[in-house]
C-alpha cells in the first residue's frame, strides 16, 4: 500500500507519534516478506497497523481459509489466532505455517476436545457433525463439515438428516436454528468476546442515536441479535456497510474489526464501546517481524490428523464455493 495511503488510514487510530515508531517496522516486515516468499493472512480482527500495513490477504475465518488452500508461497505467515493457523496447515500442509505467538488461542476452541466429539459420536450414532472451524485441527479430524459463521446456515441445511451435531458454539448454533427445521445438538462453548453484549446495550444505542443500524456477530447470544438490523460474519457486516447508506452503525464484535471499519469508511459514524479479544490482540507489528525474521512459530500436525481434518475443511470449502 502507497504510504500515503497507509498514514491516512493509521491516523483514524494512532497518533502521529505511534505511527513514526510503527513505519519502520512496516517497512521492514514487508521487506522480509519478499525475501522469504512469505505471505501474510490477516484476520479482520488484526489492529490497523498489521492489518493494513502487512498483511497481504485479510478477510473473516471462511475467505481467508480459501486463501490458504490457493496459495504458492513458501510460508503462510496467519496473523490471527492458533486455530486459523492450523486450519492453514491443514489447507496446505507442505508449507511452513507460522503464527506470531502460539497462545493466540480461542475461548471456543478451548471449550471442547476431541474425547468430546468422540462422546457425543457414541451417544448420537450416525448424526452427522459440523464443527464451528473456531476448534482445533483434532476436533476437525472427528468432524464431518466444517463451518464458519458466514455459512453455517448452508452447511447445515445441506445435510441430509433430521438432527446434526453442531459444535461448539452454543450461541451460533441458537442463530442457526432460527433458519432450519433440523434439530441440533449442541455444546455449552461461547465466545468470551461475543457473550458481553447485551440486548440492553442495543436498547441503550438506539435511545441515543434516533437513526443507528445495528450489526452484529452470530457468536452473540439470540436476543442481541434479534434486536439487530443484520447479523453476519465479519466481511458480511462489511460487505453489509458497504451496500448501506447507514451513517451510525453500531458494531457488536471485536474492536480492532471497528478501527479498521472506521478507516476504511470515514464518512460513516461508529457508534458505542467494543469488546477486545484478548487472544487476536497477542498479535503485534513486533511478534509479526520476529515470526518472519526467525520462521517462528511453526504450526505442526500429525499426518493423520491433517488427513482427517482435510476433508471436513474441504467439504466445507466444496459447498460454500461452489460453482452455479
Ligand atoms: P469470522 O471472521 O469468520 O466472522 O470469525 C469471527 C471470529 O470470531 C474469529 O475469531
Ligand atoms: Fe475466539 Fe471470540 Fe476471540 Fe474470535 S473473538 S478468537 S471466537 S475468543
Amino acid at each position: 500500500m502507497d504510504k500515503d495511503i497507509l498514514i491516512e488510514k493509521l491516523k483514524a487510530t494512532y497518533f502521529p507519534e505511534e505511527i513514526e515508531i510503527k513505519l519502520p517496522l512496516i517497512e521492514e516486515i514487508n521487506r522480509l516478506k519478499k525475501e522469504k516468499n512469505a505471505v501474510l493472512l490477516g484476520h479482520n480482527y488484526m489492529t490497523p497497523d498489521v492489518f493494513f500495513g502487512v498483511s497481504d490477504i485479510v478477510g473473516d475465518s471462511l475467505y481467508l481459509s480459501k486463501k490458504a488452500a490457493e496459495t504458492t508461497a513458501d510460508i503462510i505467515l496467519f496473523n490471527g489466532v492458533h486455530f486459523m493457523a492450523e486450519t492453514a496447515k491443514i489447507l496446505s500442509p507442505t508449507k511452513k505455517v507460522l503464527i506470531a505467538d502460539l497462545k493466540a488461542g480461542c475461548s471456543l476452541a478451548e471449550s471442547i476436545t476431541r474425547q468430546d466429539v468422540i462422546n457425543l459420536k457414541k451417544i448420537y450414532p450416525g448424526v452427522p457433525v459440523i464443527t464451528y472451524v473456531n476448534c482445533s485441527a483434532e476436533v476437525k479430524a472427528e468432524t464431518d463439515i466444517c463451518c464458519t459463521s458466514a455459512n453455517a446456515v448452508q452447511i447445515v441445511n445441506s445435510v441430509d438428516s433430521d438432527t446434526v451435531i453442531f459444535l461448539p458454539d452454543e450461541y451460533l448454533a441458537s442463530n442457526v436454528a432460527k433458519h432450519t427445521n433440523k434439530k441440533l445438538i449442541t455444546h455449552p462453548g461461547r465466545c468470551m468476546v461475543h457473550e458481553m453484549y447485551t440486548k440492553q446495550d442495543i436498547e441503550a444505542i438506539r435511545r441515543q442515536f434516533e437513526e443507528v443500524v445495528v450489526i452484529s456477530h452470530p457468536e452473540c447470544n439470540r436476543e442481541v441479535v434479534n434486536a439487530s438490523d443484520f447479523s453476519g460474519s465479519t466481511s458480511q457486516m462489511e460487505e453489509f456497510i458497504r451496500r448501506s447508506s447507514a451513517k451510525n452503525i453500531m458494531l457488536i464484535t471485536e474492536c480492532s474489526m471497528g478501527d479498521n471499519l472506521r478507516s476504511t469508511f470515514p464518512e460513516r459514524h461508529f457508534v458505542s464501546t467494543c469488546q477486545t479479544c484478548p487472544h487476536m490482540k497477542k498479535i503485534t507489528l513486533e511478534k509479526v517481524r520476529d515470526a518472519l525474521l526467525y520462521e517462528q512459530y511453526e504450526i505442526f500436525l500429525d499426518t493423520e490428523i491433517i488427513e482427517k481434518a482435510q476433508k471436513s475443511v474441504y467439504k466445507m470449502l466444496e459447498l460454500s464455493f461452489k460453482k452455479g
